[in-house]
């Protein structure tokens, strides 16, 4: 297995062999994550992080991540107080911050846009979201969380709840969950449900794969609830987005009928999908989840920058 110097683009880049050596290298990471420990793994190395699109936990912990390896960070959360304000293209922004750096952490609005970047980049671009897209690196904090909180990740049947159609995350989550064999049920409004080329590429990855509206039913034999926001931002028509928002709330009374042992994950932010009366019960997983960003991240960065193998 070689990492050094590739692109982290979509999770379809990856095998299960690797994913899974990505996973074991995070729990490593986790006493540093934590700052218990202290590593210079990275020293000398410079991340770029280029964030296009608002984010929290991606560009915190991506820079938590590197610090806490010895490394160091560059980069901007905010487009409008760099050169594209004033035209420049996303290959020139590329071009320019590679000569600054070792690898770049990228957010965009644009479907695709990570891919193009990594064709003109000669360090490893590293998708932290583009568009609808993919979010490999969240989908590799989702797996990690999944099996330490699970045991197992392919043993599980999964619901996918809210906007499918839009959440990237849950776009690169279902791709895989496939290649584990994990069961997925796809919890979602008709006009959000999962696109049909994610399902049927799922389905020639030999997926089980279940559609449900009503998430009651749904709740009943999962052993995980993966909820996501529904992507206001993404709906051409905000009419549209008026008619789904806040279809699906998870609350105390809904889990009464699920599973024992059901977790309740949430890349975040959340809006009206989870009620804050979950926060403090066993159910809830997504501040953990959230926490695992780090030592995943720690891994990922340490892999693409041969820190380690
Ligand atoms: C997600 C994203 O940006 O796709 N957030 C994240 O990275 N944790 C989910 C979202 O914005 O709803």
């Amino acid at each position: 297995m070689n990492f050094k110097g590739r692109d982290i683009v979509s999770i379809k880049d990856l095998t299960e062999e690797e994913i899974l050596h990505i996973l074991d290298i995070a729990e490593g990471m986790v006493p540093i994550a934590r700052g218990e420990e202290k590593s210079n793994l990275l020293e000398g190395n410079i991340m770029a992080s280029l964030f296009f699109e608002p984010s929290t936990r991606t560009r915190l912990s991506f820079e938590a991540a590197m610090k806490r390896l010895g490394g160091n960070v560059i980069g901007f959360a905010r487009p409008g107080a760099t050169s594209i304000q004033k035209g420049e293209s996303l290959a020139d922004t590329i071009r320019t911050a590679e000569s600054y750096c070792d690898v770049i952490v990228m957010r965009h609005p644009q479907e695709g846009s990570a891919r193009m970047a990594a064709e003109f980049a000669s360090v490893p671009i590293i998708n932290g979201g583009d568009g609808a897209g993919h979010h490999p690196t969240q989908c590799l904090l989702d797996l990690f969380t999944i099996k330490k909180e699970k045991g197992d990740i392919g043993k599980n049947k999964v619901a996918l709840v809210g906007d499918l159609k839009y959440g990237r995350t849950v776009h690169s989550l279902a791709y895989a969950l496939a290649m584990f064999k994990a069961e997925m049920v796809f919890v979602a409004p008709e006009q959000l449900q999962m696109p049909s080329e994610v399902v049927e590429e799922c389905k020639a990855m030999g997926a089980t794969i279940s559609f449900e509206t009503d998430l009651e039913k749904a709740v009943e034999d999962a052993d995980v609830l993966y909820v996501t926001r529904i992507q206001k931002e993404r709906f051409p028509d905000p009419e549209e987005y008026n008619k789904v928002v806040g279809i699906y709330k998870v609350d105390k009374k809904l889990l009464e009928n699920a599973k024992k042992g059901i977790i309740v994950m949430h890349p975040l932010p959340r809006v009206y999908e989870i009620a804050p009366e979950i926060d403090n019960t066993e159910y809830a997983s997504y501040f953990r989840q959230a926490f695992n960003g780090v030592p995943v991240r720690m891994a990922i960065l340490a892999l693409v920058l041969g820190g380690i193998k």
